[in-house]
């Protein structure tokens, strides 16, 4: 049987954090032997918000890289640029017949962002979700692994194929959201406030760029308090996400024995010591993005061989993308 075809965007902006890290891309990294996994960055997207080009090149290299670094194959998935795909370009044409004004000003993310740019409010920026669902449907892709910001996008793209196929015949499968096994690692942002994200305050955000001494610093200053009051009390968010990252990078033994500091602590006889636990969770991350790091610096040094790469990606992709495009032309009546 064929394998199922999972697709997701990485936007360039930003760089990658443990956030990004947890809760996708070690999924996408699990995805990779089991599926027909297309991984791409979305640098047409990021027209829509940043017009100004001078550093997207960069940006588009960089996450590249540290995909490659995070353990994603080029020889498993195709891991291709975006603008590399003429054919989504055309898909989004006919689906932008598809969408309606009324529900594309009606879409979470075009609100929130006429408010933040009231002066840049483009078509492009209106037709984002049209071009997502091209993203999708060029590879008729069944999975989509995203996070929940982006399920109403999702569900427009739902509704585009769907529409597309009653009018011109069935062509798309229904894509939906999807992530591997149980719930994703959810990282908060080091001071406990909100999703852990590139735009917050730079030093509650661990990037995978970061250099040891950045991570020690950051972990160092993140949020504790005066320790629990009762036995076996309930983590504040901030202090769960301290053990939600120690169990990612530390061993079962290390967490164990935080675990039960903690809930041997209570008012008057606090066992657990946050400072300790902060140089044991910040010795293991160093040791854990140290080659993550490494290795995405070695590749954006080598920009032959990302061209390589990216170029390959780009050639698995249009063979999928123009089959997918031939059947939409001809369920249209245009080849
Ligand atoms: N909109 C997504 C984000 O902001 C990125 C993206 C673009 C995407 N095209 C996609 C994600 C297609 C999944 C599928 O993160």
């Amino acid at each position: 049987m064929a394998k199922e075809v999972v697709l997701s965007g990485i936007r360039p902006t930003g760089f990658l954090h443990l956030g990004n890290y947890f809760g996708a891309m070690r999924n996408y990294v699990r995805m990779q032997d089991e599926y027909n996994c297309y991984f791409f960055v979305a640098n047409w997207h990021s027209l829509t918000t940043h017009p100004d080009t001078s550093e997207l090149r960069n940006s588009v290299n960089r996450v590249v890289a540290e995909n490659i670094a995070c353990g994603l194959d080029p020889e498993k998935v195709a891991l291709y640029i975006q603008s590399d795909l003429p054919e989504i370009a055309e898909l989004y044409l006919y689906l932008n017949t598809m969408a309606y004004k009324g529900e594309l000003e009606k879409t979470t993310t075009f609100k929130e962002k006429v408010r933040l740019s009231p002066d840049n409010v483009n078509a492009g920026l209106l037709t984002y979700p049209v071009l997502m669902a091209a993203d999708i449907l060029i590879h008729r892709a069944v999975k989509v692994p995203v996070g929940k910001d982006q399920e109403q996008h999702l569900e427009m793209a739902r509704n585009f194929a769907e529409r597309f196929n009653h009018r011109y015949g069935d062509v798309f499968p229904s894509p939906q959201a999807f992530n591997y096994g149980t719930e994703l690692v959810k990282i908060l942002s080091l001071d406990g406030n909100g999703k852990m994200s590139k735009s917050e305050n730079q030093m509650n955000t661990i990037f995978l760029a970061d250099e040891d001494e950045q991570i020690r610093k950051k972990i160092m200053k993140a949020k504790t308090d005066g320790g629990p009051l009762t036995p076996n009390a309930v983590k504040p968010d901030y202090i769960e996400n301290l053990f939600t990252l120690m169990r990612q990078v530390s061993t079962p033994d290390t967490v164990q024995k935080f675990e039960d500091d903690f809930n041997n602590s209570s008012e008057g006889n606090c066992i657990i010591r946050y400072g300790d636990l902060k140089k044991q969770l910040a010795a293991d991350m160093v040791e854990f993005v140290a080659p993550i790091r490494a290795k995405a610096a070695d590749l954006q040094a080598n920009q032959e061989l990302l061209k390589k790469i990216t170029r390959q990606g780009a050639e698995k992709a249009r063979a999928s993308g123009a089959e997918t495009l031939r059947l939409v032309r001809e369920a249209i009546g245009m080849n």
